[in-house]
């Protein structure tokens, strides 16, 4: 038979043991593992439990009230140090995920312009000093705006010169991504009355090749000028203005004839080169000059396509890549390079 007393001190002892162990749990998986040695199936607890059965039946009743509240105190024990781990671990949390209100914030770095933005605006400026406004145009055009007006019959050859982007929308090839913006000469001397002084910026698009002075992509600017006595002269006058205006007094442009359908007679341009100033360059293939675009005296047929009476006006118009300028002004040998979105390119202007 084992005795009562025996079992009640052995029941007090592992009560003792086990509000120690759980004092030192420091993580509810310590907690956890004593829990489970203390209070679970194979616990010492149960073992007594076990043993009541070899207790005298009077004294039984000793054992079960010490082996209760052994039991008892280790569960409540449990569940304190259980609370105080838990709100320990929400203070540690809260402390970790704080928001320091008082954190100034970071520093604010600037942007700039682009260098084809900041050049698109200088030439703005360039010409409205001159007297001209701004006029713009859809970058999704119509067969009769981006050609047929401008005297590019179907079928004409110099279509092909322009390898086109069609859009799928209405008559097959009859909506495009204009690949000029020539189109906007029309818009505008549809809407508004000579005298008619403007340019306009903007996006155009052709099928080409990329390469070091040719992307899908581009930008040009387009000039008009429509009035009584406009002469060829006036045109001369006016690209050899806005090459110095941009680029300095001692910049000289050049002019070779050329063929567009929508204006005759026409003309090719070039400025004399920036970085050899006419000597001859790998720049300018050691030519001297620098081809920017073409320009001319507006057609009579084109005039007729928007109602202006040829006997009366006179006008010419220019065109021009300002990629290109850009490449030029900056010294950027690849156009790719002003597109690629590369923030270390655009830094350096
Ligand atoms: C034209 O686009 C005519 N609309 C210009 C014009 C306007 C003539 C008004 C007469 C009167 P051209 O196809 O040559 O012409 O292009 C003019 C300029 O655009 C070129 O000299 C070049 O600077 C630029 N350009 C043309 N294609 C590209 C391209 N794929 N990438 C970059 N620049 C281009």
């Amino acid at each position: 038979m084992t005795g009562a007393a025996d079992l009640v001190s052995r029941a007090e002892a592992i009560a003792r043991d086990g509000l120690d162990e759980f004092a030192r749990t420091d993580s509810p998986a310590t907690l956890a593992d004593a829990e489970r040695r203390f209070l679970g199936k194979a616990s010492p607890l149960n073992e007594i439990r076990e043993a009541i059965k070899s207790v005298d039946g009077s004294e039984r009743a000793l054992v079960g009230k010490a082996l209760a509240a052994a039991r008892a105190e280790l569960v409540a024990a449990h569940a304190a140090r259980h609370e105080a781990l838990d709100s320990a671990a929400t203070a540690a949390s809260a402390a970790r995920d704080r928001l320091d209100l008082t954190l100034g914030p970071r520093e604010y770095t600037r942007g700039h312009m682009h260098p084809v933005t900041r050049i698109w605006r200088e030439l703005e400026d360039v010409f409205v000093g001159l007297g001209y406004k701004v006029a713009e145009g859809p970058e999704v055009e119509s067969d009769w705006y981006n050609f047929e007006s401008l005297n590019f019959p179907p079928g004409h050859p110099a279509r092909a010169m322009q390898d086109t982007l069609y859009v799928r929308l209405g008559a097959p090839e009859s909506v495009l991504l204009r690949t000029h913006t020539s189109p906007v000469q029309v818009r505008t001397m549809e809407a508004q009355h000579p005298p008619i002084y403007v340019v306009a910026p903007g996006r155009a698009f052709r099928r080409d090749t990329l390469d070091a002075r040719h992307s899908p992509v581009f930008h040009q600017i387009e000039g008009l000028a429509v009035d009584e006595g406009i002469r060829l002269g006036d045109l001369l006058g006016t690209i050899e203005a806005f090459i110095r205006a941009l680029f300095g007094p001692d910049i000289n442009a050049r002019f070779l004839p050329s063929f567009f359908p929508f204006t005759e007679p026409s003309v090719e341009f070039a400025m004399s080169c920036v970085f050899c100033r006419g000597g001859g360059c790998t720049v300018c293939s050691r030519t001297g000059w620098v081809e920017l675009g073409g320009a001319g005296m507006v057609d009579p047929n084109v005039f007729a396509a928007v109602g202006i009476d040829p006997e009366v006006y006179t006008g010419f118009a220019f065109g021009f890549g300002i990629d290109r300028l850009v490449q030029l002004l900056y010294g950027v040998d690849h156009i790719k390079n002003l597109w690629e979105g590369d923030v270390r390119f655009a830094r350096q202007f």
